[in-house]
This record gives C-alpha cells, structure tokens and sequence, in this order.
C-alpha cells in the first residue's frame, strides 16, 4: 500500500452513494473500509467498537472471501447485528473487551489485514489496543483510527509508527470529533 492507493480508495469512497439500507449512517469512512478490503483482500479484518455495526458492514460488502470480526463490549443494536448476520456469512459478532480479545482472535482466525480502532477515543485506549493487536498484524496491513480530533487523540496519532496518512476528509466535523487516518505496513 501508499500514500497514492489510499487517496484513490478515499476519492472513491466519497463519490459512492452511501449503502441504501438507512438504519447504517452514511459516513464515508465505511465506504473506504469496503474499497480497501476489496483491494487487500484480508483473511480477518477487525472492526473495535462495532456500535450499529455499519464499518463491519462495509468490511463484509468488500471481501466476502475474508472472515470480519466484530468486537463490542455491549449488544445495543441488535437489529443492525442480525442484518448483517443474515446478509454476511463471513461475519462474526464478538462481545468482549476489545484488548482481552486479542490474543484468542488470533489464536482461532490468525493474522490481522484490517484493523480498525473505533472505541473509546482516548489516548489510553487507542494506544493499549494498538500494542494488543500489534503482535497479530499480518504482513501486509493496515490500522485505520477514528475521530482523531477527540482530546488526546493528537498524541495518540503522533505517536503511531510511520508510514501514516490522514484522511480527515472520510469523518468531517472537528466539532464532533471527526477526523481519520491510516497507519500500514507494507
Ligand atoms: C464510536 S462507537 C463505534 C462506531 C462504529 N465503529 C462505526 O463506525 O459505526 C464505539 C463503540 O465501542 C464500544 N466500546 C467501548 N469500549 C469498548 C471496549 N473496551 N471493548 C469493546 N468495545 C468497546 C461501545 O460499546 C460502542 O459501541
């Protein structure tokens, strides 16, 4: 991956239409998460933090050859759940801790091509689930983060590892704590 793909992937995502079932937000970042699984093609792709479920949505839409996992620590959409259960079968919903699933993930699914961090938003969190799943990325991967204008999010990106690029453009509205990027390997 480089800086180029993930500028065409990000330049695709905003022209799409959103996905026409509209208990999913139409948020642009979910249509990048779909174009980057279907240009990675990762055998597990991780969304932390699934809420109503529309990035782990977008992860099944762009690689159905791929298992996607899904991690929250709460069932409150369990609607959005079971449609994408019912229209996914690579989906898996994991209730759990975002860091305590890890390590047995990984032990069940193997390596990680996706993983996209979208929980609490704090420095403290975004950084223990990085050294998580670190260990589990596969070679080729890449970290997607959201809502990098959050307090504490500043450090949290300035001390991730390079290459990194911000996609701001995919999550508008600072105000609200929009802000995206991307961190990858190879
Ligand atoms: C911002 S929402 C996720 C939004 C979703 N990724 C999307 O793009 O639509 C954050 C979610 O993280 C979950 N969460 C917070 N802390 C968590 C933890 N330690 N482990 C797993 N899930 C957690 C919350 O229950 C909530 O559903």
């Amino acid at each position: 991956m480089n800086e180029y793909t993930f500028r065409v992937l990000a330049n695709k995502a905003l022209a799409d239409k959103p996905f026409p079932e509209t208990m999913f937000p139409p948020s642009p970042y979910y249509r990048f998460l779909m174009h980057l699984a279907a240009e990675l093609h990762p055998s597990l792709s991780i969304e932390l933090g699934v809420c109503g479920g529309g990035g782990s949505l977008h992860l099944c839409r762009g690689y159905s050859g791929g298992r996607v996992v899904g991690i929250d620590n709460a069932d409150d959409h369990p609607d959005n759940i079971r449609y994408i259960r019912q229209n996914f079968m690579n989906f898996h919903y994991w209730l759990g801790d975002s860091v305590l699933a890890a390590k047995e993930i990984h032990r069940l699914y193997g390596d990680v091509g996706i993983l996209f961090v979208d929980t609490t938003h704090t420095y403290e969190q975004t950084m223990m689930e990085y050294e998580a799943w670190r260990p589990y990325l596969a070679s080729k991967a890449v970290v997607c983060f959201d809502d990098l204008f959050r307090p504490g999010m500043d450090k949290a990106w300035a001390e991730l590892p390079s290459p990194k690029l911000r996609l701001d453009e995919l999550h508008t509205g600072a105000e609200n704590g929009g802000g995206f990027g991307v961190i990858w390997t190879a």
